[in-house]
């Protein structure tokens, strides 16, 4: 039985005066999945989430979050939602202690307090006030106060930016947790490793549209699979073979010329025995050979630059 998703986005546009930041959107995330919205600063992920949370109203499409116009009927869906806003505010006065209890009050069947503060991580900090955090632990802070209501649907809107890789790591455990326990999570971020470490489905977005969308396999499928490996000293970018039609590109790493190839047509295993041939042919070695599939940055970086496929 197909039963509804938990977000549901159809033609989403939305505009700050004459400029379209969202420019006709769909997506669907099911209940108790991980979706994750990826794309350059400016590309209309904040704007997106806003919509979702009944900040803003909706200037053309329909979304729902759990079967209710967000905006409309906020009173439905507010208290079964929580959030973190790219940047939180506080009360900066108040301890980390008091600022669970002040958004306590706020909030219907809320977890208990030293267990919401220790889930993140800052039972040491409880009795710290919050402008003596660090950049990081604010953050922390920001997930506890989203999770203090037993959310169904939580948005995430950069959780991670400026945590040091271990707290990075415990937040995906966290996060990790609720989805296992049937929360859905909507988050945004640019660590395109947290996407592909959590996330069920994920979109990139550009300039206000959804370029590519599906499971990180999918999203990373038909991207071609790159060879590469350093240009050997008396050779120039011109001496080196075409694979199949698929021509050498040249960067620079650390004053070392690099050629790559992506061999989307001829496969990575016929472009590596033509290349391993040309070598021996031409008695040179190739050091750094590496050959594998395109990655999620690699699309990323395409998205980014235009170049779709
Ligand atoms: N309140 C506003 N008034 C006018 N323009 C805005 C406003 N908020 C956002 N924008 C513009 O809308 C576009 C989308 O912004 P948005 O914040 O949704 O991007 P984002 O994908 O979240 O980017 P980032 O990765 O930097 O957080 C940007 O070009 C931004 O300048
Ligand atoms: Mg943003």
């Amino acid at each position: 039985m197909q039963t509804n998703p938990a977000i549901h986005v159809d033609g989403l546009r939305q505009r700050y005066g004459d400029f379209e930041a969202v420019a006709g959107i769909s997506f669907e995330v099911a209940a108790g999945e991980l979706f994750a919205l990826l794309g350059t600063n400016g590309a209309g992920k904040t704007t997106t989430l806003e919509a979702l949370e009944g900040h803003r109203a909706v200037h053309e499409g329909t979304v729902r979050v759990l079967g209710h116009d967000p905006h409309r009927e906020r009173r439905k869906v507010r208290p079964r939602i929580g959030i973190m806003l790219q940047d939180g505010g506080f009360f900066t006065d108040l301890t980390v202690a008091e600022t669970v209890d002040h958004w306590r009050g706020f909030t219907p069947a809320a977890r208990d307090r030293d267990e919401v503060i220790g889930t993140v991580g800052l039972a040491d900090k409880a009795a710290v006030r919050v402008r003596q955090l660090s950049g990081g632990q604010k953050r922390r802070l920001d997930l506890a106060l989203a999770l203090t209501g037993r959310p169904a649907v939580l948005f995430l809107d950069e959780p991670t930016t400026g945590m040091d890789p271990e707290a990075r790591h415990a937040t995906w455990k966290i996060v990790r947790d609720l989805v296992a326990g049937g929360t859905t999570v909507l988050l945004t971020t640019h660590y395109l490793e947290e996407a592909e470490h959590l996330a069920d489905h994920l979109a990139i977005l550009h300039r206000g549209r959804i370029e590519t969308s599906g499971t990180v396999g999918e999203v990373v499928a038909g991207h071609g699979d790159r060879i590469s490996f350093q240009v050997p000293e008396r050779l120039q970018g011109a001496d080196l073979p075409g694979l199949h039609g698929a021509h050498a590109e040249i960067s620079l790493d650390g004053g070392r010329a690099i050629a790559s190839y992506t061999v989307t047509d001829v496969g990575l295993q016929a472009g590596l025995y033509e290349l391993l041939r040309w070598a021996d042919e031409k008695q040179v070695s190739l050091h750094g050979l590496e050959a594998r599939s395109a990655s999620l940055e690699d699309v990323f970086l395409r998205t980014a630059a235009g170049v779709t496929r």
